[in-house]
């Protein structure tokens, strides 16, 4: 029997006091500050606490050491760069100090060349060109794909006493990439095949131990699978005039006439099909867990879905789901689905008045800029009517609230996002009723992405 509380733990990690350390020395004559911070632990450094209270070890190093700081974890030093302020001079990056290199350092082998990780001109170039695949128009058919999916999907969800929203959820919005992404009609075989290499893929970007065994070499394996099958589906996709999202990248074209070659476009599905999988599977369980919980809403929002009557929706009927847009956007407040962007420096550079030496690893956090008390009235209670106009709380700060990130990166698949959730919520609340109960609390995965540790059950019934 456990004679010490988790509670207790917690508490304990997060209250720890270690005597402070500046990161590195600014040169003579600056006037610059340094970086404060500390190393926490040998070894370990300050890994036990992220791993164990994710965002609210965050908050509690932002409380203590102001909006920039340094952390050892993982082997690695990190500095935060915490709070709106910090992170609105990182993303906007005037003197192009940081560059995407931070995330190569944790998924650059799974996703090799993807929009994300390229930089600067380049990246630019891509943009622009992918830019094509996110039209109004384009947009429009991707919706009418995964409507007909969702409702496929839904079809089969079978109510209960504990049905587990997130395995189920995880399923669909994949189901949803396929189709969407790729048109794909997969031989039962080969989809069994795409899927597994796609979730070791995914999986693998949050590997600890880099060894070809594990995670880690299970996701090298998969990206292999990936690229094979991209590969040999391109040709027959550069001559189709498919409406999928593949067809869109063999097809997008410069005014100049130049193209994505065969390798961009293998590279920029497969780092597409991860950034829109977790993070819509993620704020779609975050939405159903508010809506359990908080049934007064899930009234509210299931009155407007009704409202738009029997036919599929299109783009401007879901526009007018004015309360489920607000409960979205509280419900990627309280569960950022990506809780921290990573940069490298590839220069010296001042960060609010600190000195950030170059090949320095900086994290963005919209989880913890989500959070922070002295811009957010009341941060930890589920308020959708923060977001609706006359009060407008996220207002306060350009990067107060930032689940899609900021400047030159910024989320491309933002609107495609939105409608997915919008989407599959509106489905859902047509449907099902569902309920948590009231004492429950979901515990997010502070270890990677924020996936719920239960699956999230709840009772499901039908309409
Ligand atoms: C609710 C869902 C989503 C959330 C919360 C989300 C979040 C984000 C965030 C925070 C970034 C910025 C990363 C950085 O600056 O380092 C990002 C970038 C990106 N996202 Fe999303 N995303 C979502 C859905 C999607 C979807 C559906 C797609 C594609 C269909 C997508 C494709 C991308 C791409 C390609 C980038 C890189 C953009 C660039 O570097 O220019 N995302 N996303």
């Amino acid at each position: 029997m456990s004679v010490v509380s988790t509670d207790a733990i917690d508490k304990w990690l997060l209250n720890r006091k270690w005597a402070p350390r500046d990161l590195s020395a600014p040169p003579a004559g600056s006037d610059l500050a340094p970086v404060p911070g500390d190393p926490g632990m040998p070894l370990l450094g300050h890994s036990l606490e992220m791993l164990r209270l994710g965002v609210r070890y965050g908050l509690k190093r932002y409380e203590t050491h102001g909006p920039v700081s340094w952390v050892r974890a993982f082997g690695i030093t990190i500095v935060a760069a915490a709070g709106p302020e910090a992170a609105q001079v990182v993303l906007a990056n005037k003197d192009k100090a940081y560059s995407q290199q931070g995330w190569t350092y944790f998924i650059g082998p799974f996703f090799n060349r993807g929009l994300m990780l390229l930089d600067f001109d380049e990246h630019l170039y891509h943009r622009r060109l992918m830019q094509q695949a996110f039209t109004t128009d384009r947009l429009r058919g991707y919706l009418d794909r995964i409507g007909d999916v969702a409702r496929r999907g839904l079809a089969g969800w079978r109510p209960g006493e504990r049905f587990t929203v997130y395995p189920a959820l995880k399923r669909l919005t994949l189901d949803i990439a396929t189709d969407v992404f790729m048109a794909a009609d997969l031989p039962a075989a080969d989809s069994e095949r795409i899927t597994r290499a796609f979730i070791d893929t995914v999986r693998a970007g949050t590997a600890l131990i880099r060894l070809p065994v594990g995670r880690w070499g299970a996701g090298l394996r998969g990206r292999k699978v990936l690229e094979d099958y991209f590969r040999r589906s391109l040709p027959a996709k550069r001559a189709s005039d498919s409406d999928d999202l593949f067809a869109a990248l063999c097809h997008a074209r410069t005014d100049e006439g130049e193209m994505f070659s065969d390798d961009d476009v293998v590279n920029h599905m497969i780092f597409l099909m991860m950034a829109a999988h977790d993070t819509s599977t993620i704020t779609t369980s975050a939405v159903a867990y508010y809506l359990g919980k908080h049934p007064e809403w899930q009234e509210k929002v299931r009155a407007e879905s009704l409202a738009l009557g029997e036919s599929p929706p299109d783009m401007a009927a879901l526009d007018r789901l004015g309360t489920l847009d607000l409960v979205i956007k509280e419900s990627l407040r309280l569960v950022a689905p990506v809780p921290s962007l990573v940069r490298k420096t590839v220069r010296d550079t001042d960060l609010l008045g600190h000195y950030v030496p170059a090949n320095t690893l900086v994290s963005v956090t919209p989880w913890v800029n989500h959070l922070v008390p002295e811009y957010w009235p009341d941060p930890r209670r589920f308020d959708p009517e923060r977001f609706a106009e006359g009060r407008r709380e996220d207002k306060v700060h350009r990067m107060a609230w930032m689940p899609f990130g900021g400047g030159v990166h910024k989320c491309i698949g933002m609107h495609f996002g939105m409608y997915e959730v919008k989407y599959l919520v509106h489905e859902l609340v047509r449907r099902f009723e569902w309920s948590v109960p009231s004492d429950y609390t979901v515990r997010w995965d502070p270890t990677a992405l924020p996936i719920p540790t239960d699956d999230l059950p709840v009772t499901l019934r039908a309409r």
